[in-house]
């Protein structure tokens, strides 16, 4: 038996939502067929977009989508997806599949999909390929409500009203695919693109998010912040908050492991490699620290989740895998470790909502399928917007010599209605645990839980869509002001303490 202490007394960061985000691109079938199937489709839709896929992204309350890429990103030029679709122009999509891309999904149909979630619009703009005045026009022709070239262009293609988007990416991997920069000339060109990004309504300005590095690469971080200091005389204008992408690749990148045909030690190395994305927040948290002491700027985690080989048969450009338990797993543990470090790290976006990488949701036509990791961001939606509680797990190691993980995850966060959502992993592959759960100044009248859990490579197929799914929590006791929860091997569990 484990316990687990939450002080209550000790309340600390608030998770922002945004935590729970979501990634989408232009890339395979995650914008065409995964969420835009078109007005005329006999698939049923709104404006276009799918319903199933909306009703299954409302339901975990996705709180923000980040959009066109990616790498696609810096070669999205958005005006050639505006205005009628039958004239829009057509572009290569090279980076995934050389595939044409009829841009019939542009700016309106993004922001009418965010319209349809409910969530935040996250777009992130061109800088590789694109200008200045490309990535000024795109924030004027979305924000400006005044008599303006760009607004009238909006008007005239059937939106008069403008929009709100809050986040702005400016550039997406500038270290590589988004234009193979070095730090100090990616840093200066952030300085040039942010300033030209108006604010057009002061009520709704923008939070800029400059590129940030690749995995471990401090260097950059580094260089971006030295260049963009001091952050206290930026901090509300220029620039709000440093991405960082990390993804959970084991084997290694030029021979990927198989999505759904796996070991037990492949299994506990993908936690181990999913487990690592804490030391990078740690290492670029200290050096944002140093020159932003104040946390004004947030470290936003806008790519991140398992890579795995593409399903066989499939093309190879569309990074089409399927999704288990081992994801479920992975996305257990990094939200846990997001909550834990919600005083920098304020979005994260799981890369890719509908199939691509680690999705939450499969298409097949006009099937759809809710994967391992959705039942995972549905049990720990609860944590959206609550605040962080200081909590202490004791635990032991788990997993062969070389890839030992801590067995158990935790985090706790206090409602604003009072109660006490904990959210629980036992990665272990073969042993259950029991966890007394040990509340401080706090009075526990009841609890209720769920639990997601099923063999490490269970998945749900379009044949069996429901084969994996969460259970109301049958073996949990409140007792003496304490909660008894037994976890079995392979699973994850939200708590609500009352
Ligand atoms: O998510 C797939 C790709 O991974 C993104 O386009 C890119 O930003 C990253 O390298």
């Amino acid at each position: 038996m484990k316990r687990l202490v939450i002080n209550t007394l000790n309340r600390k960061s608030i998770i922002r939502k945004e935590i729970y985000g979501h990634f989408s691109e232009h890339l395979g079938r995650c914008i065409y067929e995964g969420v835009y199937v078109g007005e005329n489709s006999g698939i049923p839709n709104e404006n276009g977009m799918r319903r199933d896929v909306v009703d299954a992204l409302r339901e975990i309350r996705i709180p923000v989508l980040r959009w066109p890429g990616g790498c696609f990103a810096d070669e999205y030029h958005w005006k050639d997806g505006i205005g009628p679709k039958d004239s829009r122009k057509k572009m290569i999509n090279t980076n995934w599949g050389g595939v044409v891309e009829d841009n019939s999904f542009g700016t309106h149909e993004y922001m009418e999909l965010c319209r349809q979630l409910g969530c935040e619009s996250y777009i992130n703009a061109n800088v590789g390929s694109g200008t200045v005045q490309e990535m000024s026009e795109w924030v004027e022709y979305m924000t400006s409500s005044g008599k303006s070239p760009m607004s009238s262009l909006r008007a005239e293609n059937g939106h008069p009203d403008p929009w709100h988007p809050r986040f702005l990416g400016v550039g997406n991997e500038n270290w590589g695919c988004g234009g193979n920069m070095k730090p100090d000339f990616y840093a200066n060109e952030f300085r040039r693109y942010s300033t030209f990004a108006r604010n057009y309504d002061p009520s709704h300005p923008l939070f800029r998010i400059a590129c940030g590095p690749n995995g471990g690469d401090s260097e950059w971080m580094e260089t971006l912040l030295r260049t963009l200091a001091p952050i206290g005389n930026l901090s509300s204008g220029l620039v709000n908050g440093i991405s960082m992408h990390y993804y959970t690749i084991p084997g290694s990148w030029e021979h990927k492991q198989s999505a759904t045909d796996f070991t037990v030690a492949d299994y506990y190395e993908t936690l181990r490699k999913a487990y690592d994305i804490e030391g990078l927040i740690r290492l670029h948290s200290a050096i944002m620290d140093r020159y932003d002491p104040q946390k004004s700027l947030g470290l936003i985690v806008d790519e991140w989740g398992t890579w795995f080989a593409v399903e066989p048969g499939t093309n190879p450009g569309f990074l089409y895998q399927q999704n288990t338990m081992r994801d479920a797993m992975v996305a257990g543990i990094s939200l846990n470790i997001f909550n834990k470090h919600s005083d920098r790290v304020v979005m994260a976006n799981l890369a890719q909502l509908v199939n691509v990488l680690q999705s939450v949701i499969l298409t097949d036509g006009d099937r759809m399928l809710r994967t391992p990791t959705w039942h995972v961001f549905d049990l720990y939606k609860e944590h959206q917007d609550c605040t962080l509680l200081d909590s202490y797990m004791e635990n032991e190691e788990a997993g062969p010599e070389g890839m030992r993980i801590p067995m158990l995850s935790e985090s706790c966060s206090l409602s604003p209605d009072g109660s006490v959502n904990v959210t629980l992993v036992n990665a272990s592959a073969e042993k259950e645990e029991e966890v007394r759960i040990l509340p401080v100044e706090f009075r526990v009248s009841g609890v209720e839980g769920r639990i997601l859990t099923d063999s490490l490579s269970a998945k749900n197929t379009f044949d069996a869509p429901d084969a994996v799914h969460s259970e109301t929590l049958a073996d949990v006791s409140a007792e003496d002001g304490s909660v008894t929860v037994k976890l079995p091997p392979c699973s994850v569990v939200n708590l609500k303490l009352h």
